[in-house]
């Protein structure tokens, strides 16, 4: 295998990961003897150790056996090895340690904390540095955290369930299920994409969700957030599910641009908005949104429907375009993106 395919098998591995590792990115490495694989590490879960340090400990029980000094291996890893000491070691150094004399890198790490200087690290230390094989696959595959760095926010994506005559629930708050099983189903799996969840004060009251990834395999569960000046912690607090499990981060102000900075230097690379009207249409007025969301059903609310958008202010006039749709189930599943992104 050369070293294209190498960096492939660890970009394809990593990806098995992106549940669990995030906000992290998703990363893989690979020590090598000449075409042999002596042992792969991956970064599994947030806060835990990082592929480099993985693919070393798994080297180290086949020293003396299928190799007998690290500076016979050449290390491939997706992503720029870590120069910074945070909730682990420094990878580069840790790597400099073994005596690794050759690593391959897929992507310089947007990360302004670490970007250039893990390479310098190991340059500094006479360890040969290739960048750059499959870099696009490896800033695709960590979107969320590529955009987080490159543009020093969160990307946000604001989700909505419509009818088919544009409403959002009834004015009586009535229970109602705007979509269908197939579309709620996809929603578990879009809320497991991201590091946090926000809402607003009247979605929590009216409606006491969980806003968890009701998934079946692990991820690393996004934490909620409420905005809301007018809730306060009581002893009904703990009964409601929203409080269950994760953190949740209460602002008790209204200012988006306050929550924004926030969200950010708690690493949250990704945010999606699950609220009503009001805070929804607050979001999209704002220029933070990226994506747009909305699961179109076949059902109509009719005149006691409370709807998402007033006549001059639909989705088009917020500066976002229609990107694709495509049928779930019985519903319609409509992905907007900002115009100039296209
Ligand atoms: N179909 C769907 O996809 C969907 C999804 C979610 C909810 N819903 C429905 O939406 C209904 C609630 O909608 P809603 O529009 O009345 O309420 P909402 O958007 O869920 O919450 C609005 C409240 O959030 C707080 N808030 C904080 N920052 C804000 C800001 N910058 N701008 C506006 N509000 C802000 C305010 O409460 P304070 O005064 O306490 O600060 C405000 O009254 C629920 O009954 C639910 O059934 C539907």
């Amino acid at each position: 295998m050369n070293y294209e395919e190498i960096m492939l098998r660890a970009i394809s591995e990593a990806e098995k990961y992106k549940y669990t590792a995030k906000p992290n990115p998703v990363v893989g490495a690979i020590l090598l003897k000449n075409e042999e694989i002596i042992s792969e590490g991956y970064h599994k879960n947030y806060g835990k150790n990082h592929a480099e340090i993985n693919a070393i400990i798994n080297a180290n029980r086949q020293k003396n056996k299928k190799f007998n000094d690290f500076s016979e291996l050449t290390l491939i890893c997706t992503l720029e090895p870590c120069s910074h000491i945070g909730k682990t070691g420094s990878c580069a150094h840790a790597i400099v340690k073994t005596g690794i004399k050759k690593v391959i890198i897929g992507s310089i790490d947007p990360n302004p904390k670490v970007s250039g200087k893990g390479i310098q690290i190991l340059k500094e230390n006479n360890v040969q540095v290739d960048v750059g094989i499959h870099k696009d696959l490896v800033a695709k595959q960590n979107k969320f955290f590529f955009y987080r760095h490159i543009n020093n926010k969160p990307y946000i994506t604001v989700k909505i369930a419509s009818s088919l005559d544009g409403k959002s629930h009834y004015e009586n708050h009535e229970r109602v299920f705007v979509t269908g099983d197939k579309a709620r189903l996809d929603v578990q799996l879009l809320r497991a994409k991201y590091d946090a969840i926000l809402t607003g004060t009247n979605t929590l009251l009216n409606d006491n969700p969980r806003m968890n990834a009701r998934v079946n395999f692990p991820v690393n569960q996004p934490e909620k957030i409420l905005m809301s000046t007018s809730f306060s912690f009581g002893a009904n607090t703990s009964e409601m599910p929203f409080f269950e499990g994760k953190r949740v981060t209460h602002f008790q102000h209204n200012d988006i641009d306050c929550v924004i900075p926030i969200m950010l230097e708690n690493d949250k690379c990704s945010i999606l908005i699950e609220a009503g009207p009001k805070l929804t249409n607050a979001f999209l007025k704002t220029n933070y949104v990226d994506e747009l969301i909305i699961y179109k059903s076949q059902k109509k609310l009719g005149k006691t429907g409370i709807s998402w958008f007033k006549e001059d202010n639909a989705v088009e006039n917020y500066g976002f375009k229609l990107e694709s749709s495509y049928k779930i189930g019985t519903d319609l599943k409509e992905i907007y993106k900002k115009d100039e992104e296209k």
